[in-house]
């Protein structure tokens, strides 16, 4: 055969083996019948307040023998580390996962993402009540959105794909004392993970910055829509770039790079562990809760795992590491379960402590302020349902994104000393709706208020994503059965520095209302004075103040409950190769890590903490099995 004949069968075998997007033998009756369904799931959803359900029904122990590393959690770190790890066939792995292989083809359509978090994909977090923010939602709780299933939280975010700045990773390189994580030596490992392709030119792109040919897709919503052309030009003449936020700087305009496939979410299982799943070495069990990991307490070694499914407990052995990625909040209530956490939090629990580490004591959050409701002379589109479903069969149009959201804007306010991004701007155009209401948790006065008379807006999201404050996760009980007790206790550094960030952010909201681009289309604020901020004068500083304490809620970039560094006694719980403090053959490799914000969306740098996770295994162990 000569080469072009190879090539074309190649070719035809390749495209047999891809799941065929674009000749979805999906309907739109069919799709339209599961938008229904999950419309009824979301509306009768009932937050759960435990894990209980995953209770054993008696004390026997059931022992399952031994697997080389036992990963507990098959989230977006987890998948990644699964999918690497079992690339040496003489390793087998484990995966233990508490939710299932997520099925339906509902989950892809980015456009009703939110759907997604009132259903029993949601582990249904809360925060604890808050004084300094989330204090317009009920009982003044943020809610702590979370996914279980394989993927995690893949399953049901917004599938961003953003790096943060490039001098972030010189700063962990820094804390940790190892220079293996600078923007240098960790590119190459984004780059690994990804699969790039440019579908929409509208926006630059810097290719040397991008990888092919990784297991994750990575492009750009189609077409770009009117707000988001709106945006990028009111950014422009505010003297703002137009960047790839993910080339040499972040700070910039743009529209948002997505993890998805043809427009279709793609979850991180899904792209980097289903293709090998077949792998004889890999065991995935489903279902299974993990309620604490067994240390030995003389010799401070991580021997294996307890677990629970369908009613009964289990024991596994780990005869090389346990590797902990069961995400932001339940990584470290498995490590203090475990023993491994503040020495007098775990005695007031009346757990036994193995080593006294600042577990949970540095939650990282920011706050994500969405209340700034523009409305406009511009008359939306009319788009029905059955074209909406159409153009999303075709990998295109308003469903192949989340939340409605269109441009992003990274900037530095006054306030940021180096050069990190600390506001980060989107714009979504909303209709008011009841739906938003049960998403966010809103008291229904403060949504109406913040809404004014009007049903259809602009709205410009205000982040703060460097803040200095941070919160904590905390054990309610000695029972892994209980929900972890969060706080996330944003805005509320002593130095008022977060607060100043977000006005500065609501202020240039106010400029860009001022550009050419928005005048024409008559841009107003017309929201009325909040319930609980009347008493301040409308639209002034201590206005806005009162306002953002109502309407700034948790982002779900959660991150750094357990973080890296180089001295325990600082508040350090791994080190740079990832290994907790003080006990052996233990390792935590998820967004807990992250030892400072990253200016952004987490999932990519996650993805490339758990790339570098099992690299740094591999080379731990030289690729060699212990027992050949
Ligand atoms: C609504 C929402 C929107 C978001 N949008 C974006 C976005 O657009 N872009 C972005 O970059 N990031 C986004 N994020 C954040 C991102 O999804 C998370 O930061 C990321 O998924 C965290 O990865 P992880 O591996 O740390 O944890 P997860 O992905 O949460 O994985 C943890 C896994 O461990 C399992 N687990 C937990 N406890 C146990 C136990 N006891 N036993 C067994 N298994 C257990 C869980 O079920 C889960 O599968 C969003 C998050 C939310 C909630
Ligand atoms: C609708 O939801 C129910 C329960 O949530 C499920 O059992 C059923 O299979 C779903 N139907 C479709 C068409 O997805
Ligand atoms: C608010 O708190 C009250 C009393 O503590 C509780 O009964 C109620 O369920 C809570 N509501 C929500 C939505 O959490
Ligand atoms: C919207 O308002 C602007 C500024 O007042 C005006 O120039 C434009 O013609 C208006 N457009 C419509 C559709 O009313």
């Amino acid at each position: 055969m000569n080469k072009t004949i190879i090539k074309l069968v190649m070719t035809i075998l390749m495209f047999g083996l891809m799941k065929i997007d674009f000749v979805s033998s999906t309907t739109v009756d069919e799709l339209k019948k599961l938008i229904e369904n999950a419309t009824i799931e979301a509306n009768t959803y009932e937050f759960p307040t435990d894990a209980r359900k995953f209770e054993a029904k008696d004390d026997k122990i059931i022992e399952l023998g031994s697997y080389d590393f036992v990963i507990i959690g098959g989230g977006v770190a987890g998948s990644v580390i699964a999918s690497r790890l079992s690339e040496i066939r003489r390793w087998n792995v484990l995966v233990l996962e508490a939710g299932k292989v997520e099925e339906s083809e509902f989950n892809e359509m980015l456009g009703y993402t939110a759907f997604l978090a009132l259903s029993d994909l949601s582990w249904g977090f809360s925060s604890v009540p808050q004084t300094t923010a989330c204090l317009g939602f009920l009982n003044q709780t943020c809610r702590a959105y979370r996914a279980r299933g394989m993927g995690g939280t893949s399953l049901m975010n917004g599938a961003v794909y953003e790096r943060g700045m490039p001098s972030t990773f010189d700063e962990w390189a820094e804390i940790t004392n190892d220079p293996s994580w600078s923007y240098k030596h960790v590119l190459p490992l984004f780059k690994r993970s990804e699969d790039f392709h440019l579908r929409n030119p509208n926006t630059p792109v810097e290719r040397k910055y991008h990888g092919t040919g990784g297991p994750l897709n990575v492009e750009q919503k189609v077409p770009q829509d009117f707000v988001a052309s709106l945006f990028l030009q009111g950014h422009r003449e505010l003297g703002s770039d137009i960047v790839d936020y993910n080339g040499h700087t972040q700070l910039g305009a743009s529209i948002f790079q997505l993890y998805t496939r043809n427009g279709r979410r793609q979850n991180v299982y899904e792209a980097f562990l289903r293709p090998v799943s077949q792998r004889r070495n890999l065991n995935i069990l489903t279902k299974s809760y993990v309620t604490k990991i067994n240390i030995n307490k003389k010799t401070k070694t991580a021997k294996g795992v307890m677990f629970t499914r369908n009613g009964q407990t289990y024991y596994v052995r780990a005869n090389m590491e346990v590797i902990l990625t069961a995400g932001v909040f339940q990584t470290p209530q498995i490590l203090m379960l475990s023993g491994i956490g503040p020495r007098k939090h775990l005695r007031e629990i009346g757990i036994d402590v193995i080593e006294d580490l600042e577990v949970g004591s540095r939650l990282k959050e920011d706050p994500l302020c969405q209340a700034l409701y523009i409305t406009t002379n511009m008359t939306k589109p009319v788009e029905t349902l059955e074209e909406q479903l159409r153009d999303y069969l075709r990998g295109v149009g308003t469903l192949t994104q989340a939340y409605s959201t269109s441009g992003v804007a990274f900037q530095r306010s006054q306030f940021e000393e180096q050069n990190y991004a600390d506001i980060e701007f989107i714009a979504a155009s909303l209709d008011k709706s009841d739906f938003d209401v049960a998403y966010a948790g809103w008291k229904n006065e403060i949504y109406q208020a913040a809404w004014g008379d009007n049903t259809n807006a602009i709205a410009i999201n205000v982040h703060n994503v460097n803040p200095r404050s941070s919160g904590t996760v905390r054990l309610r009980s000695a029972s892994p059965f209980d929900f972890p007790l969060i706080d996330f206790n944003m805005m509320s550094d002593p130095e008022g520095h977060d607060m100043e960030v977000l006005f500065e952010g609501v202020s240039r909201v106010f400029d860009l209302m001022q550009t050419p681009a928005f005048r024409s289309i008559n841009p107003q604020y017309k929201g009325s004075p909040l319930p609980g901020c009347e008493n301040h004068q409308f639209l002034s500083k201590a206005y806005w103040f009162c306002f953002l304490r109502q309407t700034c809620t948790a982002a779900n970039h959660v991150r750094g409950s357990c973080p890296m560094g180089s001295n325990p006694n600082q508040g350090a719980i791994v080190d740079s190769r990832l290994k907790v403090f003080g006990v052996r053959k233990l390792r935590v490799a998820d967004s807990s890590v992250m030892p400072t914000s990253m200016s952004g969306h987490p999932t990519a740098t996650i993805i490339m903490i758990a790339e570098k996770a099992a690299n740094t295994i591999k080379s731990d162990y030289h690729h060699m099995h212990p027992f050949h």
